[in-house]
C-alpha cells in the first residue's frame, strides 16, 4: 500500500544534501555533504517535500522546481519550516543544480536532498519509484509532492510518472497549507 494521508512519513533513511554557503556561490564550487535527519526536520514543524525525477532535466528545471522557488515567501508565510527537493541524484549534482536554478540563500530554507538508492522512495510505495532504466537514468523518483506536519502526512499527491501538472504544483500545496 502506498503511503497516504495520516500516516507517519518514514525517517529511517538519512538523506544527503550540501548546504548553500555564501563562500561557494559558483555552480562548479563543491561544498561539503551533510546529513538531513528527517526526524529532526519533522519534529513539531510543517515541511514540504517535492520530488523530481532528475536534476537538470527539462521539466524539473524549467517548470517544477522554479514553480516552488518563486513561492518561497508564500511557503514561509504559511508556516512551512523547510522545503525539501528530493531526487535520486548525488549531492554534488544537486548542489550545482540548486545554484544553477538561482537558489542561493544561506538560510537553506530550500534544501536539495538525495535518496540515491531509492530506499526511501521504495518505502513510500511502488508508485513513488520511476524506473527510467530504458532511458539510461536508472531508478529515480516519480514526481510527487507532500506536506508533512509534525511527522505525519497531511497531504500527498503523486503524478505517477515524470509529468508535471497542477497535481504537484506549488499552488496546489499552498492551497492545502
Ligand atoms: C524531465 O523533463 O523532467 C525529465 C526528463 C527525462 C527523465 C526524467 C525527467
Amino acid at each position: 500500500m502506498p503511503i497516504s494521508k495520516g500516516q507517519s512519513f518514514p525517517t529511517n533513511i538519512p538523506l544527503k544534501y550540501i548546504p548553500y554557503t555564501a563562500e561557494k556561490p559558483e555552480v562548479a564550487a563543491c561544498g561539503v555533504p551533510a546529513t538531513l535527519d528527517l526526524s529532526k526536520e519533522f519534529a513539531g514543524k510543517k515541511v514540504v517535500i517535492t520530488a523530481a525525477p532528475g536534476a537538470f532535466t527539462p521539466t524539473c528545471t524549467e517548470q517544477h522546481i522554479p514553480d516552488y522557488l518563486k513561492h518561497v515567501k508564500d511557503f514561509k508565510a504559511k508556516g512551512v519550516s523547510r522545503i525539501i527537493v528530493l531526487t535520486a541524484n548525488d549531492p554534488f549534482v544537486l548542489s550545482a543544480w540548486s545554484k544553477a536554478l538561482g537558489y542561493k540563500d544561506a538560510d537553506n530554507f530550500v534544501v536539495f536532498a538525495n535518496d540515491p538508492n531509492v530506499e526511501l522512495l521504495t518505502e513510500l510505495g511502488p508508485d513513488f519509484v520511476a524506473d527510467l532504466s530504458s532511458a539510461g537514468f536508472g531508478k529515480r523518483t516519480a514526481r510527487w509532492t507532500s506536506i508533512i506536519d509534525d511527522g505525519k502526512v497531511a497531504f500527498i499527491a503523486n503524478e505517477n510518472g515524470t509529468g508535471f501538472s497542477e497535481i504537484s504544483s506549488a499552488e496546489t500545496v499552498l492551497r492545502e497549507l
